[in-house]
């Protein structure tokens, strides 16, 4: 049978390519939150280009039925991306990959339906081999994603508990499921019966689940970001048998950037993929995990001692975490770091890599707040000025500032870089109680040494405070 691709003119192949480039462009621009926008604005480009040029050159059913199918599409996906929260942004990205898990299932079965259509079929009818490996490909990867990504959805938006569901025998159903699946793949190239495909697809939509209910909460952004690869690989699959060089690139770039954001994740948590992605780590929101301990001695500030020292301060670098984000604190911290300035205090901001909830969360709340991008620094970057630092101003953060990452070896944390804000003169720890914790559960030494003072408050609220004391 002809190949598709051939047949399409070659503008429609410079214009996949030049697709392919703005996706490129796409993902250099978002790799800072300089250039971010720009990246945006490459990958729209891109992605219309992309859906105008298939619908140029296929002979599809109905313009006006996908009019009104991208209308309806466009107006739910403004509606949400309006109203999400920036900290339900992880349960909304899951959400969407279980929609692209299922659209690669249904063009599979689509094409397993219906092969002639799709220029996959022999001169005897039958489906071609190579297709029949991209599509059981296709489908399986397909199917994994969806039912994952929607238990890593339940798990992160509440619906079902955080906590790792450890079936006894999972290594084993799960090797034994894997290994079907493979097998079915493979015996799919001798016999393209009906019962082949879905039983490999209903076996991968199976595993799916099982391979997510294990995680816990506290790995689930990981989850995500891995799930992304899936869809970006089951979409490469489907590419092949549309024989749509677009959709291969497009899913080569999402599969392979997913990748390697999970690993820099699992790498900036001191957490192995491996020990990720077969579960029974960190319950949610440090649930069951034992508590801060109040009983030992530690000091507490007001909003006015810490706008009075900071003041004196030479240089103040704030610390924001997950806290930072919950309290929406940015625009206030961003006016109190001004208000630092206007005395002659330098300000900067150091963010963890995993800070928040999300890669990047810190980054995004900061540049919405106009904090200028020259005061932000990595980890990396900054961890050497605490010692000739005056005081470390930590909002909402936790886990990335627990010294035991660094002297506890029993710790879970352990392995994991921290800042070392205890170096500095004086450490501010902005949160909201003594007893609450990070995301990993565990008290934090820092609370209860001498240079620390607690500043108990609502970040936003105590902020707010400091600027009108500065
Ligand atoms: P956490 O360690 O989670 O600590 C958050 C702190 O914010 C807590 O001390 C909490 O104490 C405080 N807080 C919560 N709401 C607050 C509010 N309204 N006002 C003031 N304080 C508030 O945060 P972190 O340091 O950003 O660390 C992130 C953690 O998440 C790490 O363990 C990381 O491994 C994990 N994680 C991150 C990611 C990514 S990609 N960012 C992915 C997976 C896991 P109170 O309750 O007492 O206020």
């Amino acid at each position: 049978m002809p190949n598709e691709a051939h047949l399409l003119p070659a503008w429609a192949l410079l214009a996949y390519l030049a697709a392919g480039v703005l996706f490129i462009l796409a993902l250099r621009g978002l790799s800072s939150p300089a250039t971010a926008r720009a990246g945006n604005r490459y990958g729209i480009l891109g992605m219309a280009i992309a859906v105008a040029t298939t619908l140029i050159t296929h002979e599809v059913a109905s313009l006006v039925e996908i009019a009104v199918a991208v209308v309806i599409g466009a107006v739910i996906g403004l509606v949400i991306a309006r109203r999400i929260a920036m900290t339900a942004m992880p349960q909304l990205v899951a959400a969407f990959h279980s929609l692209v898990g299922l659209a690669a299932v249904c063009v599979a079965a689509a094409a397993y339906v219906n092969p002639v259509a799709f220029g996959i079929a022999a001169a005897d009818g039958s489906i071609l081999g190579v297709s029949r490996v991209e599509m059981s490909l296709g489908s399986a990867i397909g199917a994994i994603t969806f039912s994952g990504s929607v238990i890593a959805f339940l798990k992160l938006n509440g619906n079902m508990s955080g906590s790792p569901i450890l079936l006894p025998t999972r290594h084993v159903l799960n090797g034994l499921i894997l290994l079907g699946i493979l097998g079915l793949i493979g015996y799919f190239l001798r016999d393209q019966s009906p019962w082949v495909f879905w039983t490999l697809t209903g076996l991968a939509f199976a595993i799916g689940f099982l391979l997510i209910i294990p995680i816990g909460g506290a790995d689930m952004p990981v989850v995500v970001s891995m799930l992304n690869s899936y869809s970006g690989w089951a979409a490469a699959a489907m590419g092949f048998t549309l024989h749509n060089t677009a959709m291969i690139i497009t899913g080569a770039l999402v599969g392979s950037s997913g990748a390697i954001l999970s690993y820099i994740m699992c790498r900036a948590m001191n957490r192995s993929f491996i020990g990720v992605i077969s579960g029974g780590f960190g319950a949610a929101d440090g649930a069951g995990a034992a508590a801060a301990k109040t009983d030992r001695p530690w000091k507490r500030g007001s909003a006015e001692d810490a706008a009075f020292l900071m003041k004196e301060a030479n240089q103040v670098i704030v610390i924001p975490g997950y806290g930072m984000a919950v309290a929406q604190a940015q625009h206030a911290l961003r006016e109190m770091g001004d208000k630092l300035k206007e005395h002659g205090v330098k300000v900067k901001y150091a963010i963890h890599p995993v800070a928040g909830r999300m890669p990047g969360h810190m980054n995004v709340l900061l540049a919405e707040a106009s904090v200028p991008y020259d005061e932000v620094f990595e980890l990396d970057d900054i961890n050497s000025e605490f010692a000739q630092t005056d005081v470390a101003f930590v909002i909402g953060a936790n886990d990335v500032v627990n010294p035991a990452a660094k002297t506890d070896k029993s710790s879970p944390i352990y392995g994991m870089p921290v800042f070392d804000v205890q170096k500095a003169k004086t450490v501010f720890f902005v949160k909201r109680s003594m007893g609450g914790v990070g995301y990993s559960g565990i008290d934090n030494e820092l609370f209860y040494m001498d240079q620390t003072i607690m500043l108990l408050a609502d970040a936003k609220k105590m902020v707010e405070d400091i600027v009108k004391a500065l």
